[in-house]
């Protein structure tokens, strides 16, 4: 049973043992294309996944092929990820938009339609109108909280359910339970990303996820050096009885294996693997996976302090008389304070969204204003991060698409880091004092 204290060590050391070749305690790069075959009858074994399935899920077994598939240094991040996420396998890849599309290429096909909250990080609310769309696969989008929607919206042809577990920019967090009983009454996997809580605050699979998705890009490295993803199994997923060809079907793209019959519930990530990672080419790189594993070890700190720091910043935005409206999950005016108390555990984010009474001009004003916090588009940083998504990051939606996401022109997203609060404050102090006078 899972307790949430086996964070802080698994954080450092789930996954990994001291490297059999080296004796190395830390997790050595493996920066090598490819693997030396035994000879050639374990090379064609190795193609045609003919060995016990359980020795390809560990780092360090001699069963790689070539990096683009599976790499030792990346794989130890993948099974501390899925490790903290309590899942049973994951893949790393070079984004979190590619882990997203990973998922869909697995999932969907020409033919298809997703059912998405609309609560979303505006480049996953382009991927889901325009570039499925070009694959043949479109989008339902449905208010987040309206249950009653996602159930309409499902038809014999629905891939998945997809939703964010903090919804980006609203910081809206929906009941999950709910919405996995929804999925799979209608026998579809519930898909989540939960790049803004984190497997810290809250692990999706627990509440019923099938699939679980993160940009490591943000608070899993925290540093702003490194753009990354992940996609992690649940390995609860009945994928014999679901009707998904890539992974329940004889696969022709794989000399007709059927992953669910010869990986059972490890089925996705084997497929994940073999078809996806090998065509598609999207697998994380041994350096960006080292690095990214340096920064989980010490994940489940920082997130407690984003969390705090971002409570003091939000109780104190809360009061300022220019400020018209804010959204904190931890602030008992939140619509979804109650969803946010029940799934987020240890604290509710590091993410503010605020407006001024001003409007549009005010809040550039406001941005172009700050002097610690950085102007950038980018959030989970161990710095301060501020925007307006408005005028960038969600500049290229209709304004009916912008009113769906809930990206007002007032709206300023912050990011909180890692500061001391009363230096974030005075900066925010200053910067709302210039752009509202
Ligand atoms: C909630 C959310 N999901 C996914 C992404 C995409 O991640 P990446 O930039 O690593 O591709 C972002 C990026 O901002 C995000 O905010």
């Amino acid at each position: 049973m899972f307790e949430k204290d086996d964070l802080y060590t698994d954080a450092l050391h789930a996954g990994q043992e001291a490297d059999p070749a080296t004796g190395a305690r830390a997790p050595p790069i493996y920066q090598t294309t490819s693997y030396e075959f035994e000879d050639a009858e374990h090379a064609a074994e190795m193609f045609a996944l003919e060995d016990d399935p359980a020795a390809y899920a560990t780092a360090y077994t001699g069963k790689n092929i070539y990096s683009r598939i599976q790499n030792p240094t990346t794989m130890t991040l993948e099974n501390r990820l899925a490790t903290l996420e309590g899942g049973i396998g994951s893949i790393t890849t070079s984004s979190g938009m590619a882990a997203l599309d990973l998922g869909v290429f697995l999932l969907a096909e020409g033919g298809d339609n997703i059912v998405s909250s609309s609560a979303l990080y505006g480049g996953t609310y382009t991927y889901f109108t325009h570039t499925v769309e070009r694959r043949g696969v479109s989008t339902r989008f449905v208010d987040t909280l309206d249950y009653e929607a996602y159930a309409e919206a499902i038809d014999e042809d629905t891939a998945f359910v997809h939703v964010e577990t903090i919804g980006n920019p609203a910081l809206v967090t929906p009941d999950l339970e709910r919405l996995a009983d929804i999925a799979h009454d209608a026998g579809v996997p519930l898909f989540v990303d939960n790049t803004f809580a984190t497997p810290c605050l809250c692990r999706p699979i627990e509440h019923g996820a099938d699939l679980v998705w993160n940009s490591t890009t943000k608070w899993i490295h925290g540093s702003g050096s490194t753009i990354g993803g992940v996609l992690v199994d649940s390995g609860n997923s009945p994928w014999g009885e679901w009707d998904y060809p890539e992974i329940s079907e004889d696969n022709p793209a794989y000399h007709g294996v059927n992953f669910a019959e010869r990986f059972g519930d490890a089925a996705f990530t084997y497929a994940a693997r073999a078809r996806g990672l090998r065509d598609l080419g999207n697998h994380q790189s041994p350096f960006d996976a080292w690095i990214t594993l340096q920064k989980v070890e010490t994940l489940p700190l920082r997130m407690e302090r984003h969390c705090e720091n971002a409570m003091v910043v939000a109780e104190y935005l809360s009061e300022h008389p220019a400020v018209s409206w804010i959204n904190y999950p931890g602030l008992d005016s939140h619509e979804t304070h109650g969803n946010a108390s029940e799934y987020l555990d240890g604290g509710y984010g590091g993410m503010i969204t605020f407006g001024l009474e001003d409007g549009y001009e005010a809040a550039r004003d406001a941005v172009n204003n700050v002097e610690l916090a950085s102007l950038l588009a980018n959030v989970g940083d161990a710095k301060t991060l501020i925007i307006h998504p408005a005028s960038t990051t969600h500049q290229q939606l209709t304004d009916e698409e912008k009113q769906a996401s809930g990206v007002t022109d007032d709206l300023i997203r912050l990011s909180v880091g890692l500061e001391d609060t009363n230096r974030i404050i005075e900066d925010l102090e200053s910067a709302i004092e210039a752009a509202t006078n």
